[in-house]
């Protein structure tokens, strides 16, 4: 079972160099080239030129390289697309979508231009319509056509557009959330959670990263390197998970286990749906130790 971790997901301004260079030393799992928000409309062609060469360049060692393009409807976002076609990213993220339309027009252009096969869709769910059509865009995810390989939520958008608050833990955005987590899951998605702005409030981030692992999150977004370690900590299946998964594999490996469904494991009911979910586990701590073994040691 091939598992790539989604862990720390940071975003870096495609107009910022250094920022740039510096990520790809960061021991972040995935790596966002931003030509949207966090650019400004003077900076756009600037920001484009530089995140295509940067893409073009390498470097990123095992981090995904993903680049978020400008919406289609707007100035920048033909260009973007067929710019981020030619680099060949790892995939390209299309923010603002609210319509499955959004997900299969894109893929249609990058199908028309002929996208190099490694390069998927990533979706951000980040508007009121992208929340109710959550399973319908989801839906794409089977069509390998689509290419959509996971969700990524827009929590600062979602609170601007919904008028909520985001405090008293995350009360008015976690139905959004978990709306958006069971549509991605029923179609095979993976889902990123939102950032934490407040990026010198240590423990404010760890507690959202909790908050976000425990709705089911595979990973969250960030936006500064401090973020990268707790959150691929708090993201990271627990040395005692990953002991409790190799003992619930072995057991149903036991030649009296082979054909039951149900045993006891230290005195607890473990079932087949739990050796699902405890190779789960394994496959993503040996992915995540694969990752540090090519990677630099502080990985
Ligand atoms: N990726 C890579 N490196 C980053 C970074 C990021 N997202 N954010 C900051 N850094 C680097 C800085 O360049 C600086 O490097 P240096 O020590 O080698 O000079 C170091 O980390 C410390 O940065 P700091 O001075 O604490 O922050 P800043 O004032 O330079 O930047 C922000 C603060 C918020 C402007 C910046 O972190 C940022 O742009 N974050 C991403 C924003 C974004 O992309 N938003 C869109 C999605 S919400
Ligand atoms: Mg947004």
């Amino acid at each position: 079972m091939a598992m790539r971790p989604r862990r720390s997901v940071l975003y870096v301004p495609g107009d910022n160099e250094h920022a740039l260079e510096k990520a790809k030393k960061l021991a972040a799992d995935s790596i966002i080239i931003d030509l949207e928000d966090s650019v400004s409309p003077a900076n756009k062609e600037i920001a484009r030129r530089h995140a295509i060469s940067v893409i073009r360049e390498g470097g990123f060692g095992t981090r995904e390289a993903v680049l978020r393009v400008n919406p289609i409807e707007t100035p920048w976002g033909m260009a973007d697309l067929h710019a981020a076609i030619g680099a060949a990213p790892d995939a390209i993220l299309i923010p603002k979508v609210s319509y499955p339309g959004d997900v299969i027009g894109t893929a249609k252009v990058v199908k028309a231009a002929e996208a190099a096969p490694n390069t998927r869709l990533w979706a951000m769910i980040e508007t009121p319509m992208g929340i109710i059509n959550a399973r319908e865009i989801a839906a794409c995810g089977p069509d390998p056509d689509n290419r959509l390989a996971c969700f990524v939520l827009g929590t600062n958008d979602l609170l601007k557009e919904s008028r909520a608050r985001s405090s008293n833990n995350r009360f008015a955005v976690v139905p959004w959330l978990a709306m958006t987590l069971v549509a991605a899951r029923a179609y095979g998605l993976d889902v990123i959670d939102g950032v934490y702005n407040d990026f010198k409030d240590d423990s404010g981030f760890r507690a959202e990263c909790e908050h976000g692992r425990t709705l089911g999150m595979d990973g969250k977004t960030l936006i500064h390197p401090s973020q990268v370690a707790p959150c691929n900590e708090v993201f990271s299946p627990t040395e005692d998970e990953v002991a409790w998964a190799r003992k619930i594999i072995k057991a149903f490996e036991e030649p009296e286990n082979v054909r039951k469904g149900v045993i006891t494991v230290e005195g607890k009911m473990v079932e087949r749906l739990h050796l699902v979910m405890a190779k789960r586990v394994a496959a993503i701590a040996e992915a995540i130790n694969a990752r540090s073994r090519v990677e630099e040691p502080w990985f």
